[in-house]
């Protein structure tokens, strides 16, 4: 396992096709899907000579949360499908990187579960939690309980989903659900007096800034808005009080044809204007991704199938070879770069090519 991408490889032969599809796909003609990897290769990096330092420091604080790198754990669902310990695997593997984990509230573990097995290890449970709002209120208010019971630190809102993204290739197999014997582990009993009923993430078609002024007043817990990608709904975001941004585009998973994640992050960061942090994601497979949004003004950046790819791989150990493999790209990016730490990671270390065929 040399790369994210031997990953890839050596899961999808393990791996039910049918399962290999919902993990790779994405939305309609995944043009969104492709767009976001290929705008990595597109950039180039422009190193600094002799700026040598014997260590680099990729340590982070983001939003009262510490990690030693900033490439973090974009939520991802389902991961019982891929290996029998599901999430517990991936947050163990998280926790003894020191990488942030965004637990995704359709998660095959309970939050609650995934939190415990990694305060076992003796570490510190650096998990936020990804939040659909519910239309339901209090359906909401109890998922925020369970994270914040659980110790997250941060809540993740997903808001690019109004309606569910049209995968056609789970459409064509005929994937629709999580199979017999494993369910949404925090859509169980959510009501009081409910035994093993579990619940249907529902889409909110109907959500505007109101619902985020509402969960501003019923959380004290950092809100992170996901699935931002417009510089005006950025603006608004910082005017409506939420303490970051997750640049993304679900990973070409909800509307096809938008742009790259990594195109729209000089824009969006200058529309941010510093004001709160800036996380990137979607496309992110090599440390020299990393750097560029890094560069570019993002403050971490967050890997999604990666992810999935490592777990199917080999379960704990596979996703913490994966994240071991990133920090040594990333390290070695910054020393090839002349950087010393992440702060040293400025755009004039970024080039868009000016010649030749586009
Ligand atoms: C996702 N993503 C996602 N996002 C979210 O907010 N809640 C979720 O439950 C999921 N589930 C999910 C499942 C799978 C299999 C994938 C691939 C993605 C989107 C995810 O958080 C992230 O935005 C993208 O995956 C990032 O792009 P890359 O790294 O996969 O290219």
């Amino acid at each position: 396992m040399l790369t994210v991408h031997d990953f890839e490889t050596a899961a999808r032969a393990k791996l039910d096709p049918v399962h290999a599809d919902f993990i790779a796909g994405g939305a309609r003609d995944e043009i969104t899907v492709r767009a976001n990897e290929a705008a990595f290769g597109r950039l180039q990096l422009l190193p600094r000579v002799l700026r040598g330092s014997a260590v680099r420091e990729l340590d982070i604080a983001l939003l009262g949360s510490r990690a030693s790198m900033p490439i973090l754990l974009s939520p991802t669902a389902f991961h019982k499908l891929v290996d029998p310990e599901g999430e517990l695997a991936t947050a163990r593997a998280a926790a003894a990187a020191g990488a942030i984990m965004i637990v995704s509230m359709a998660s095959t573990v309970a939050v609650g579960d995934i939190a415990d097995a990694v305060r076992a290890m003796g570490a510190d449970a650096q998990l936020w939690f990804q939040l659909y709002i519910q239309p339901d209120r209090e359906i909401t208010e109890t998922l925020i309980r369970r994270a914040t019971d659980a110790g997250c630190s941060a809540l993740v809102v997903t808001v690019d989903s109004p309606v569910l993204g049209a995968g056609e290739r789970n459409r064509r197999n005929g994937f629709h659900d999580l199979p017999p014997g494993l369910r949404c582990e925090n859509l169980v009993d959510l009501r009081d007096g409910e035994r093993g009923h579990v619940r249907q993430i529902a889409m909110s078609p109907e959500l505007n800034w109101q619902h985020i002024d509402w969960l501003r007043r019923t959380t004290s817990l950092p809100i992170v808005l996901k699935g931002v990608l417009h510089p005006e709904d950025a603006r608004l975001a910082v005017r409506h009080g939420v303490d970051g941004l997750l640049l993304s585009n679900h990973g070409g998973r909800q509307l096809d044809t938008v742009p790259a994640t990594l195109e729209l992050l000089p824009e969006f960061v200058a529309a941010v204007a510093g004001r709160i942090p800036v996380i990137l994601d979607g496309g992110v497979r090599r440390g020299t991704d990393a750097v560029k949004a890094l560069a570019l003004g993002a403050s971490a950046v967050g890997i999604g199938r990666p992810v999935m790819w490592a777990l199917a791989e080999g379960g704990e150990d596979g996703v913490r070879r994966l994240l071991e493999l990133l920090r040594d790209e990333l390290d070695d990016t910054l020393a090839l770069c002349g950087a010393s730490r992440l702060a040293d990671l400025t755009p004039e270390l970024v080039r868009v090519p000016t010649w030749g065929p586009t």
